[in-house]
């Protein structure tokens, strides 16, 4: 499978970088580790010591946070990947370097630029609404690692009418189920979005809202980014009325591929519902809720059915063999795929790609 390179890729919620220390990952592939350097700036590099291939996280940091020390043999490269110090000679070998990749901190994530290419920071997707720190507002920053295709997960983000099967009674219920949807695209955005008026309001809108079971309309507009950015804003307001007159939660979806079957999900909610008047704990109590209610839907009801579906094609001989029959539901997925095949072109057209 190919992954596009020359773009960005969110590695984890800047939280999860500690002051001091190591931490690491694999992105498309790539082990990665990473640190902050003294000025607490992060640093991303291969995470494969040249000698004998040792994982640098084994290893420490040194020289106030400027080198990275493999733990194996002592061998030390500064924040740029090239060998510095050799503790068994005077000679440093020419090959004797590591490969560092671009990271940029923004939006509360650090992000990775994986290719060659000069790196674009316009083009990091705009998560500025979750940059916001000590507020309640914000919910969990979270991250699971998945055991599907970071494709087939796009599709089920892309493709909100599964909260009527999938997440009945949590995130929707099968009054919802003709919703309209549009699909526009913006230049490489996609927007795809998906309204149901006059409904009862799915079970953590109801929490969110009035809690009186009351009718609703119902809207999620998910905007989509390659290679798999995704941020939903999905709302109820009372039916007819304007959508600021209700309440809206807009939700991080970020998933970033491990390997082909495997995908890391990051995801938190921002929420905006000053319509609705409560007290302190209360706030407290429902967004713990909500936090609550979110992954496990992710985590209990989205992974195994994907997995599920994932294995039926490997079955089969693998993802992209069998051709799918087509609904009306499938408009947003499909336009990505196609649209992400045409930006890897683009993307990667100056480089090898993975095999
Ligand atoms: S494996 Fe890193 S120095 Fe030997
Ligand atoms: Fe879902």
């Amino acid at each position: 499978m190919s992954f596009i390179k020359n773009t960005w890729y969110a590695a984890m919620w800047s939280q999860n970088l500690p002051e001091d220390g190591m931490v690491h990952t694999t992105v498309i592939g790539e082990l990665l580790v990473l640190y902050r350097d003294m000025n607490g700036l992060p640093v991303v590099l291969q995470d494969r010591c040249p000698h004998r291939f040792a994982p640098l996280h084994l290893g420490k940091l040194c020289a106030q946070k400027s080198r990275i020390q493999c733990g194996y043999h002592g061998l030390e490269f500064d924040n740029s990947g090239l060998c510095v110090h050799n503790p068994h000679s005077e000679t440093i070998p020419s090959m004797a370097k590591v490969r560092a990749f671009k990271a940029v901190e923004r939006h509360s994530l650090i992000w990775v630029w994986m290719g060659d290419s000069e790196p674009l920071e316009n083009a990091i997707p705009d998560f500025s609404l979750f940059s916001e720190v000590g507020t309640n507002r914000i919910s969990r920053r979270e991250s699971i690692e998945l055991e599907v295709n970071y494709q087939l997960m796009t599709d089920n983000l892309l493709d909100l009418s599964h909260v009527s099967f999938l997440h009945d009674g949590v995130l929707g219920h099968a009054g919802m189920v003709r919703g309209e949807i549009t699909v526009e695209q913006d230049g490489s955005t996609l927007h795809v979005k998906r309204s149901s008026p006059n409904v009862a309001p799915p079970g953590m809108f109801d929490l969110l809202y009035k809690r009186n079971g009351l009718p609703v309309d119902f809207w999620a507009d998910m905007r989509w980014n390659a290679p798999a950015c995704m941020l939903n804003n999905a709302g109820v307001c009372q039916p007819g009325s304007d959508r600021s007159a209700g309440i809206s939660l807009l939700g991080a979806h970020i998933l970033t591929p491990i390997s082909e079957f495997r995908t890391m999900y990051h995801f938190a909610a921002a929420r905006f519902d000053e319509n609705v008047r409560r007290n302190a704990d209360d706030e407290r109590f429902i967004f713990e809720q909500v936090s609550n209610l979110r992954r496990y839907a992710f985590e209990e009801q989205d992974e195994p059915m994907v997995l599920a579906q994932q294995t039926a094609q490997i079955a089969a001989g693998g993802l992209g063999v069998l051709k799918p029959v087509l609904l009306n539901i499938d408009a947003g997925p499909m336009r990505a795929r196609r649209l992400l095949e045409e930006l890897r072109q683009i993307a990667d057209s100056s480089e090898s790609e993975d095999a």
